[in-house]
């Protein structure tokens, strides 16, 4: 189903025609609507925290009763042992980044992979010791970076670039990153990008950073937090050299789940690559010999330092077999016209209280709206009486409200029912 299939109407009659028409509707039922007064939230909020699967339930307890029964036997007993609990998702996961299985690791939380990452793919030295990031980035990645940066012996005032349009929309367009690697490419060392921009939803594909950063001799790297399980993603073919993301957003996991890793393959085999290394990441064939030389094991998995947590692992494993299930390319299907539906209707029902930030292409965006208002102090307020009346986006300091239909749980109502909400209150 595309935008031009159906025709647009700011209507809840409308909205119900897009949802009967979607073929994808059936997933909202696999999902833990959250409810306030006994009424299903409208929860445009995966951006933050995707919803539950319901079938996830059954998987944990699963889990719980091999521990009950089977003590440490569990790691090679029941349906899935511990001991090779991770490549169980191995495989899904890559199908959802674009890598080969030996290509992504799922492992630690996202920045805990991106200062791993960064120990093997930020080598500065006095010639090249930059690393350009976009301004803004999440808090996390800028501390990050920067304590790399420290700790490597430089300065964050000459070492770390911060790059944005200058045209104040707050996007980084490529035009912006390729004329400032044109001037000073040969000093930076890594490039580090969003894939989706979490403040503003912008969406810039990996290859095309890739492919400019690459003229000039640069490590690139993503933190895909936003993109994964948002569109489909093509890591190996883009090659870029690594890239992080965490599984609590749009992979459905639940707070603080394992997060995941991509590490390039021609990587693999580098002996000259330092690594901070721990026995989890050791060739599992001669692993338990407990000798003392570590011996990488093959791909991504060499960078793991310690065994799974099964129940931080157990929910992405039995996420990405929706994903699956539901395939990445049909939601983004969904996915466009559930977010081409919503700024319709916000530039029909709110134009000159609210401007999308967000790029109006969506080949530049995923299923992130954000919406700025004209006035913040009020839109804080509408924003907060919303969410305790169960209408759920997030927001952000200074001005900004992100609504996120995510297409494997969010249908048109709830689209509908949420933009409403909002012109009703604004105009009260
Ligand atoms: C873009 C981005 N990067 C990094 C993080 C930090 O993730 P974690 O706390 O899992 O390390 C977040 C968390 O929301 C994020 O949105």
């Amino acid at each position: 189903m595309k935008p031009s299939d159906l025709k647009f109407e700011a209507t809840i009659d409308c909205a119900r025609a897009l949802d009967a028409a979607d073929p994808m509707s059936r997933w909202r039922d696999e999902f833990c609507i959250p409810q306030t007064n006994n009424k299903p939230q409208v929860y445009l909020c995966g951006n933050s925290l995707g919803l539950q699967p319901k079938r996830l339930q059954a998987e944990m307890d699963q889990e719980l009763e091999a521990w009950r029964r089977y003590g440490v036997g569990g790691h090679f007993e029941g349906k899935y042992p511990w001991m090779p609990y991770h490549e169980f998702v191995r495989e899904p996961l890559a199908r959802l980044v674009g890598a080969h299985p030996d290509e992504v690791v799922a492992m630690n939380s996202l920045t805990v992979n991106l200062h791993l990452m960064m120990v093997s793919f930020y080598r500065p030295s006095p010639e090249r010791h930059r690393i350009v990031i976009e301004k803004g980035a999440f808090p996390s990645d800028r501390y990050a970076v920067e304590s790399q940066i420290r700790f490597h012996g430089y300065d964050p005032d000459s070492s770390l670039v911060e790059l944005i349009d200058n045209d104040g929309s707050g996007l980084l367009s490529l035009s912006t990153l390729d004329a400032y690697l044109n001037e000073h490419g040969d000093s930076v060392a890594l490039v580090l990008m969003p894939g989706v921009q979490y403040a503003t939803g912008q969406f810039t594909p990996p290859g095309e950073v890739v492919e400019l950063a690459r003229r000039h001799g640069c490590q690139v790297g993503f933190d895909l937090a936003h993109a994964v399980g948002n569109l489909p993603l093509t890591l190996h073919d883009d090659d870029a050299d690594f890239a992080v993301w965490c599984s609590y957003k749009y992979l459905n996991s639940g707070a603080g789940a394992v997060a995941g890793c991509f590490v390039h393959r021609k990587h693999s085999q580098r002996t000259d690559l330092p690594r901070f290394a721990g026995w989890w990441g050791h060739d599992p064939s001669t692993r338990f010999k407990m000798g003392d030389k570590f011996v990488p094991a093959a791909g991504a998995d060499a960078w793991q330092l310690s065994n799974p947590p099964i129940y931080g692992l157990a929910p992405v494993r039995v996420s990405l077999g929706i994903f699956d299930e539901a395939g990445i390319k049909h939601l983004r299907d969904k996915s466009i016209t559930l977010t081409a539906y919503l700024e319709y209707l916000v530039e029909i029902r709110l134009a000159g209280r609210i401007a999308i930030r967000t790029p109006s292409d969506p080949g530049k965006r995923g299923c992130q709206l954000s919406l700025a208002f004209a006035d913040a102090k009020l839109g804080k307020s509408v924003h907060q009486a919303m969410e305790t009346a169960g209408f759920v986006g997030d927001w952000r300091e200074p001005d900004v409200l992100r609504a996120s239909p995510a297409p494997l749980y969010n249908n048109f109502s709830d689209v509908f029912q949420f933009v409403d909400e909002l012109a009703r209150r604004l105009s009260q």
